[in-house]
């Protein structure tokens, strides 16, 4: 293999290299530790893209919301990436003349969609949904990283079935109000702008605020805990997320 290894690695070194694999795949332990390696399931990963479009351009610096762009992500199963026409909004007058966008010129003028490169891939056999996730207080952010931080997208999570069901067993840990989905920054902890705990408002409410009997539901314009132990086990119930158990169970990924 001298197109992998350097001429000068002398012949011993090369026989260590070469027979490692194999001594760590017949214990076994090699063969686990490749399957949660960052090679074998991408997590890192940054994968070319036809244009260097930026998130922590357009987000992070601009402010621009996912959903702007990634308009079926609270709707639908899949978050589309956005078509072209999309960007044009703003680029048919902002920076027209740069190299960087011809091929997002190019792509409104043909009618040719721009291939963009899949970084998040689940195999086919594991369903997945975007729109319970994010109905049940499950943000961006848990799944896919500080966004308004990458200039080209990387992959942020292992997408291991561990992974998955770390999340559903204990998911108190990561749920938060709905209103705060695509929010990089939101924090439990954030107060309000005057300085005291943010309060319950009935867009974060299950049914907008009203109880079955439609009532007000006694949370609105209470404070919001600001522990997220407190507050997750709190917005569990409210938006009646399922026990571990079921959310744990085979069939609820593989169908
Ligand atoms: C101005 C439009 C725009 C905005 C706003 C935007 N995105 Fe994107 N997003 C794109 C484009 C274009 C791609 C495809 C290129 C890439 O992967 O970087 C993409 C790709 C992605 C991907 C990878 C999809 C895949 O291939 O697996 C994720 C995840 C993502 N965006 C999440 C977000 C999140 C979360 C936000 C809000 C914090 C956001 N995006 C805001 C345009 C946008
Ligand atoms: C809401 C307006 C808006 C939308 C929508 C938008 N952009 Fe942009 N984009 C900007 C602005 C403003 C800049 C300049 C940012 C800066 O330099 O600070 C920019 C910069 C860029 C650049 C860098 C250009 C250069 O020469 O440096 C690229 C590439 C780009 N956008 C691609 C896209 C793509 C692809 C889409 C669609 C998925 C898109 N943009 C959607 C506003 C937008
Ligand atoms: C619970 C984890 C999770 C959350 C929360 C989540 N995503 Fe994803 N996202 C994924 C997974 C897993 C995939 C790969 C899906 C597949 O391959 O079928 C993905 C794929 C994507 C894609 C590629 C297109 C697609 O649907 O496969 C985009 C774009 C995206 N996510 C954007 C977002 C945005 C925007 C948000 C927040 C509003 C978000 N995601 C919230 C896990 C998540
Ligand atoms: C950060 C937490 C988190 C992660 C990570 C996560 N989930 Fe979920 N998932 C949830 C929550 C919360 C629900 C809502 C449960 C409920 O409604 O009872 C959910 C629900 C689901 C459902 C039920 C959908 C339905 O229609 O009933 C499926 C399927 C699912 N997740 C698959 C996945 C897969 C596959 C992955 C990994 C690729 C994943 N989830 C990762 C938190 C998570
Ligand atoms: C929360 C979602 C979720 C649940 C629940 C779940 N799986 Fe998976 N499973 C996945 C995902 C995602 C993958 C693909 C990623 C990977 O290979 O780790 C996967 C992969 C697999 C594989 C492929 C081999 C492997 O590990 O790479 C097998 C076999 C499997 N699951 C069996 C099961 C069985 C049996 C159960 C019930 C005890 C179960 N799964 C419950 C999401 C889930």
């Amino acid at each position: 293999m001298p197109q992998i290894f350097p001429k000068a690695l002398n012949p011993i070194a090369r026989v260590i290299v070469l027979s490692l694999p194999i001594v760590a795949a017949t214990t076994g332990v090699g063969l686990a530790a490749f399957f949660r390696s960052s090679y074998a399931t991408g997590n890192g990963e940054t994968p070319p893209q036809p244009v260097a479009f930026s998130h922590a351009h357009h987000v992070g610096q601009l402010g621009i919301d996912c959903r702007y762009c990634h308009t079926s992500v609270e709707t639908s199963g899949f978050a589309n990436v956005p078509a072209t026409k999309t960007c044009m909004n703003c680029h048919q007058q902002i920076w027209q003349g740069s190299d960087m966008l011809e091929p997002v010129r190019e792509s409104y003028r043909t009618g040719k969609p721009i291939e963009w490169n899949r970084v998040y891939n689940l195999p086919h056999y594991a369903y997945f949904n975007h729109s319970i996730h994010v109905a049940k207080g499950v943000g961006c952010v848990s799944c896919h990283g500080r966004l308004d931080q990458q200039n080209l997208t990387v992959q942020s999570s292992t997408l291991l079935m561990e992974w998955c069901i770390n999340c559903h067993r204990e998911p108190e840990k990561h749920l938060r109000p709905r209103s705060e989905a695509t929010s990089m920054l939101y924090s439990p902890a954030t107060l309000a702008a005057d300085g005291k705990p943010v309060k319950w408002k009935r867009a974060d409410l299950p049914n907008f605020g009203k109880l079955a009997d439609g009532k007000d539901n006694p949370l609105l314009g209470t404070d919001r805990p600001t522990d997220q132990r407190e507050l997750g086990l709190l917005l569990k119930e409210e938006y009646k997320v399922r026990d571990a158990v079921t959310l744990t169970n085979c069939s609820m990924c593989h169908r």
